[in-house]
């Protein structure tokens, strides 16, 4: 049986999602947005790139939740981007409508799904979409900590000109200017990076991660970063449909972990067929948990604004 993955949301995140997933066999896809032509367009441009990429990925684009129907995975990314000088809080009030709309949408065709949550701000948009969809919180998943992580390694293996194969990162917390990278989980080749770089080199590349996103938004002008976030979630999207249970940073509903209850926030899981399958506690340091706690903090003030 084929999987079926829905990507709601055409625009660059989400149709270079469909990339992603298309180009590694993962799913069909299904390419849905209020945008009348645009799924369409991109989706039959798509489907017309398989027969050189020799992938037998189905794609379509569509405006009708019908054709979603029955979805295995469903990744929204509907929303408007961030500007230069925007946070992604600024963003709250109008991604929580568009979320409500597509999250009723999405659950009425594919009750059985499991739901990857891209929109910003990342956390509270994922605790809105749990909400709604009455869904377990094992099949509500937050796409942000594979992203922060990933920036985080890129500038780790281009500071100390190694593979980026050699490079695994940790980025807990929230999807904002408060996340959370652990150095002392980041390694190369399985050495801490605080042994191959001093403290001043860290706390560079911590805080170039925790400016990843604005800074491409500078760049951009327009929008925002889509490759690496795409390719976050394609990793999802594999991790559970292969059910490889790969243990990722990821927005889960923590329910006492880590102290923390009632609230998304980005934490080590195992992700399988069945979604979260595991939400993994690591020991942090006194320094390490207040920072998680102030990254939690600032999600919360965002949830509470919107009473979810
Ligand atoms: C970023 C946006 C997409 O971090 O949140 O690039």
């Amino acid at each position: 049986m084929r999987k079926k993955v829905t990507i709601v949301g055409s625009g660059n995140v989400g149709a270079t999602a469909a990339h992603w997933i298309a180009s590694k066999e993962l799913a069909d896809v299904v390419l849905i947005d209020i945008i009348e032509g645009v799924p369409q367009g991109k989706g039959l441009d798509l489907l017309e790139a398989m027969p050189i990429e020799k992938r037998d990925s189905y794609v379509i684009g569509t405006q009708n939740y019908s054709d979603t129907a029955n979805s295995d995975l469903v990744v929204i990314t509907a929303g408007i981007p961030r500007k230069p000088g925007m946070s992604r809080d600024d963003l709250l009030n109008t991604n929580h409508k568009i979320m409500k709309d597509v999250v009723s949408k999405v659950v009425e065709h594919s009750p059985n799904c499991i739901l990857i949550i891209v929109s910003n701000p990342l956390d509270a948009m994922a605790q809105a979409a749990y909400k709604m969809s009455g869904f377990a919180r094992q099949r509500v998943i937050g796409m942000a900590g594979i992203l922060d992580s990933a920036r985080f390694r890129a500038f780790i293996a281009e500071e100390l000109k190694v593979s980026v194969e050699n490079v695994t990162a940790f980025v807990l917390g929230g999807h904002g200017d408060t996340m959370v990278p652990l150095p002392r989980y980041s390694t190369v080749a399985g050495i801490p990076i605080t042994e191959l770089m001093d403290a001043a080199t860290v706390e560079r590349l911590v805080q170039r991660t925790r400016d990843g996103g604005a800074e491409i938004v500078k760049y951009l002008k327009t929008g925002s970063a889509y490759y690496a976030p795409s390719a976050a979630v394609a990793e999802m999207v594999e991790s559970i449909l292969k059910d490889k249970k790969k243990i990722l940073p990821c927005a889960a509903y923590l329910q006492g972990e880590y102290g923390i209850h009632g609230l998304f926030v980005g934490v080590p899981v195992k992700l399988g067929w069945a979604g979260i399958e595991q939400i993994i506690e690591i020991k942090l340091t006194p320094e390490e948990k207040a920072a998680l706690d102030k990254s939690a903090a600032a999600v919360k003030e965002l949830v509470e604004v919107i009473g979810v």
